[in-house]
């Protein structure tokens, strides 16, 4: 593959990408174009890695990797799992460290032993179906929510929720617990499938390098 060829990232924008330019910098890349923190400007290049990065919503990663408009991406788990989008998981960068978890107010706890039909609000439906229908095998209603999914028990919209639990203090603050346990969480990065073929010795050398950091 030509030496020309830029290799592209895609970064899910806030604390998840910050971490990775802090991780990446650790093994020499740098993209000065990103440190101006009042810069409008979605694309940035380090000209002489041949790198672009670039920001987007999270639940968008896997969707440019999927399409190779990014060669890698770096996205939460819970991302790659709802987005169910076709790419190789490559390294688990073992920061975003988090839960995915079934909480409700303690009363619910009830509710899912007994396959219960119950509603069940989330921004990850397809994780939700997941867990009810294949490992619990429990027939829900799955209410699909953009944020503050916590309000669904609070405002009777739902009996509970899947969501992600970091602290715990969103739910504490509003009288919810943890009912359930689903997966652990972290960032992780991913791989255009075609990319992987085209670029093996650039990709593989850049993962090795990580690994001696993760
Ligand atoms: C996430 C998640 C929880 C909260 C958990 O929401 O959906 O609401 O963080 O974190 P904690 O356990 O540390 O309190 P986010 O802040 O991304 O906003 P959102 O609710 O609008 O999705």
């Amino acid at each position: 593959m030509s030496e020309d060829r830029y290799l592209t990232f895609a970064l899910a924008k806030g604390r998840l990408a910050n971490k990775t330019m802090e991780l990446l910098e650790k093994i020499g890349i740098t993209c000065e174009e990103m440190n101006d923190k009042d810069s409008r400007k979605l694309i940035f290049v380090n000209e002489e890695r041949k790198l672009k990065f670039f920001l987007s919503k999270g639940p968008d990663v896997p969707t440019y990797v999927e399409y190779g408009a990014a060669d890698i991406g770096v996205v939460g788990s819970d991302i790659i799992m709802e987005e169910n989008r076709r790419a190789y998981e490559v390294l688990d960068l073992g920061y975003g460290k988090c839960r995915m978890c079934v909480c409700g107010p303690k009363s619910a706890k009830e509710l899912l032993q007994h396959h219960e039909m119950i509603r069940v609000a989330s921004k990850y439906p397809n994780i939700a179906k997941d867990y009810f229908y294949n490992k619990k095998h429990q027939t829900v209603d799955i209410i699909k929510l953009n944020g503050s999914v916590e309000l669904g028990p609070i405002v009777e919209l739902s009996d509970v929720i899947v969501d992600i639990v970091e602290t715990g203090s969103t739910l504490k603050e509003n009288g919810l617990e943890i009912l359930e346990e689903i997966c652990p969480l972290s960032a992780r990065m991913i791989v255009n499938q075609v990319s992987m073929q085209m670029e093996p010795e650039r990709i593989k050398k850049l993962i090795m390098d990580l690994k001696q950091y993760v």
